[in-house]
């Protein structure tokens, strides 16, 4: 492979930054419908929807639409989940990329450039309140070819480099439990777990919740 290198957002790359976020964003569907069917609780739902047409109609038919109802609702979450954040994502920061991130104290967006082809991206925030100043990391992709290979740590030490230079104490994150190999880098390059995971009965029917994440910087660095 050759080098790759990582550098600021340009208007050109938006198209691709576009695409990855979009796909990138789509891969956790399944993971969180998956997620949902190791819940009990919802296994107690596909026997109901089994067993219940069957005895009150004596209908097979029924019986397997019930199952097929119960699986179709434990899609639902996940994917309203996900498409609503692609909805808001486009609509929102990602919407002109440089006036939102590139023209303001404490924003920052990056992008992993192979070759002329965007292949990645994060993006940076301030998290200011009264008692602290801290930078949050934002819409980390790796483009799916091209992972495996310590791209994401070394967009997330962009992103702990970046904190450092503006003064600030640390970088904070919030993901969820559906996304798996997020959790994995973010523990591997020293984030540490903060508050509780907070649940919305919505997600919670398929067992997602938010996690976060803070990643302090050393004061003598
Ligand atoms: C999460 C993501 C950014 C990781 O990108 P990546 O470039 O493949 O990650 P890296 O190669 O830098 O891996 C860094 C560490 O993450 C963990 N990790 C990454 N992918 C993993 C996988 N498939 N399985 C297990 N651990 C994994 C490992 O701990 C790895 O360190 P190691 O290789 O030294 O063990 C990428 O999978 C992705 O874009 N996912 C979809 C979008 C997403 O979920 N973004 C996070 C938003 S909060």
């Amino acid at each position: 492979m050759s080098s790759y290198s990582i550098r600021l957002y340009t208007e050109s790359d938006r198209r691709r930054v576009h695409e990855i976020f979009i796909s990138g964003c789509h891969e956790h569907i399944p993971t969180a419908f998956y997620l949902g069917l190791r819940q009990p609780h919802n296994w107690l739902l596909l026997v109901l929807g089994l067993v219940l047409p069957l005895v009150t109609t004596g209908s097979v038919v029924l019986s397997i639409l019930g199952v097929i109802g119960v699986l179709f609702v434990l899609w639902l979450p996940g994917r309203e989940f996900y498409l609503y954040h692609i909805r808001r994502g486009l609509a929102k920061d990602l919407k002109d990329i440089r006036k939102h991130y590139l023209q303001r104290e404490y924003y920052s967006f990056w992008v992993v450039d192979l070759d002329g082809e965007v292949i990645g991206m994060v993006a940076a925030i301030p998290a200011i309140t009264p008692q602290e100043k801290n930078i949050e990391l934002k819409r980390m992709f790796v483009a799916d070819h091209h992972r495996g290979k310590g791209i994401a740590k070394v967009l997330c030490r962009t992103v702990i480099d970046f904190a450092r230079r503006t003064g600030c104490g640390a970088v904070v994150l919030s993901t969820t439990n559906v996304q798996v190999h997020a959790r994995c880098l973010y523990e591997k390059v020293g984030f540490k777990r903060t508050a509780p995971t907070e649940y919305n009965a919505w997600l919670s029917l398929v067992g997602m919740a938010w996690v976060s994440y803070r990643y302090d910087i050393p004061s003598d660095t």
